[in-house]
């Protein structure tokens, strides 16, 4: 997992290539351009799924646990009744049907949302950044199947 401020990106991935290569790669990153600097305005306009495998070109690499805000991954996690939604998105089966059994592990229920392109939908500035969804509103948000 890499989870750093959007704006490092482009460094951690340059100074670990060697160690990323072919890896499976969760990564949660949000550009804001308050933080990031002018990277976070391109970023955001051709979505953080296109923008990240950019900066992480050799790897195996999901979208995830970019829309939850850091106190509810522990106020909200293996909470009671149906849990909260985390949407993943990649180009690689296998790094998805990984990031999915992770997230259960954590305590929330993956909606695989689509290829990186999709990344997009659950990026910040959608109407689902930061809300603790459930799967199915989260799904219906999306204009996915239930
Ligand atoms: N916080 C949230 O609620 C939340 C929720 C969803 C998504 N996100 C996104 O997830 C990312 C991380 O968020 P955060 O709140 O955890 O940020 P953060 O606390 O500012 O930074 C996380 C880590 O990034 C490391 N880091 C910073 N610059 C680096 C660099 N140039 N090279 C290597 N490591 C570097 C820091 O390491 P050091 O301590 O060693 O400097 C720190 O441990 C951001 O893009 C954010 O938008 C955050």
């Amino acid at each position: 997992m890499i989870s750093v401020p959007y704006g490092a990106l482009p460094q951690v991935g340059r100074e670990h290539a060697g160690e990323l290569r072919g890896k499976i790669v969760l990564e949660t990153g949000n550009p804001f351009s308050r933080r990031d600097g002018d990277m976070a305005g391109p970023a955001r306009e051709k979505g953080t799924g296109a923008a990240s495998a950019e900066f992480l070109p050799d790897v195996r690499l999901v979208r995830a646990f970019n829309t939850i805000p850091h106190h509810e991954l522990s106020s909200q996690a293996h909470r009671a009744g149906d849990k909260v939604a985390v949407p993943l998105a990649g180009d690689d089966r296998q790094a998805l049907a990984m990031a999915a059994r992770l997230v259960r592990d954590a305590g929330f229920d993956p909606v695989l949302v689509g290829p990186l392109s999709r990344a997009r939908d659950f990026d910040v500035g959608t109407a689902v950044f930061g809300r603790a969804l459930t799967a199915g509103r989260l799904r219906q948000e999306l204009g996915l199947q239930p």
